[in-house]
């Protein structure tokens, strides 16, 4: 065992744990963070979805030794009022089935509204590919990225 570090949405967090510890054990079973999921644990899914650092990381294939520094950011952190625009949306347009794979794919799709503020929906599709959704909501997926990206577009006018 071992303790790390981290620093997980803004805030500072120790935890002591084996070094070979994903960090998707470690948000939900140290942290209480649990609206990351575990879905394949193999990295096929998306549904471990976190940002590190800002980017889609899946949280079953990384290990708590190789995160250091990098700011970690959970579902939870994602708004301090759980209303990122992603997630009103994600309400308005009653996107989630059964709910599990959805914390990734809000995850996802916040990267890519960073990074790609109006994304086509080929963009959306190639960003989202990696997040599986065993109810078939991804029609409902992509208008809630479209619309959260009108959203945000007004916002910032
Ligand atoms: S649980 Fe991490 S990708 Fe499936
Ligand atoms: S909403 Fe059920 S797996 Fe995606």
């Amino acid at each position: 065992m071992s303790k790390y570090k981290l620093t997980v949405n803004g805030a500072p967090k120790t935890v002591e744990v084996a070094s070979d510890t994903p960090l998707l054990w470690v948000l939900r079973d140290h942290l209480n963070l649990v609206g990351t999921k575990f879905g394949c644990g193999i990295g096929q899914c998306g549904a471990c979805t976190v940002h590190i650092d800002g980017q889609p990381t899946r949280a079953c294939q990384t290990l708590v030794s190789k995160v250091g520094k990098s700011q970690i950011t959970t579902i939870e952190g994602l708004h301090p009022h759980g209303e990122h625009p992603l997630q009103k949306v994600w309400q308005e347009l009653d996107v989630p089935q059964c709910g599990y794979c959805q914390a990734g794919q809000i995850m996802t799709a916040a990267a890519l509204l960073k990074k790609n503020p109006r994304p086509t929906d080929d963009e959306i599709d190639v960003a989202l590919a990696g997040n599986l959704c065993r109810c078939g909501t991804y029609l409902r997926i992509r208008a809630g990225i479209h619309r959260a990206a009108e959203i945000a577009g007004k916002e910032s006018a």
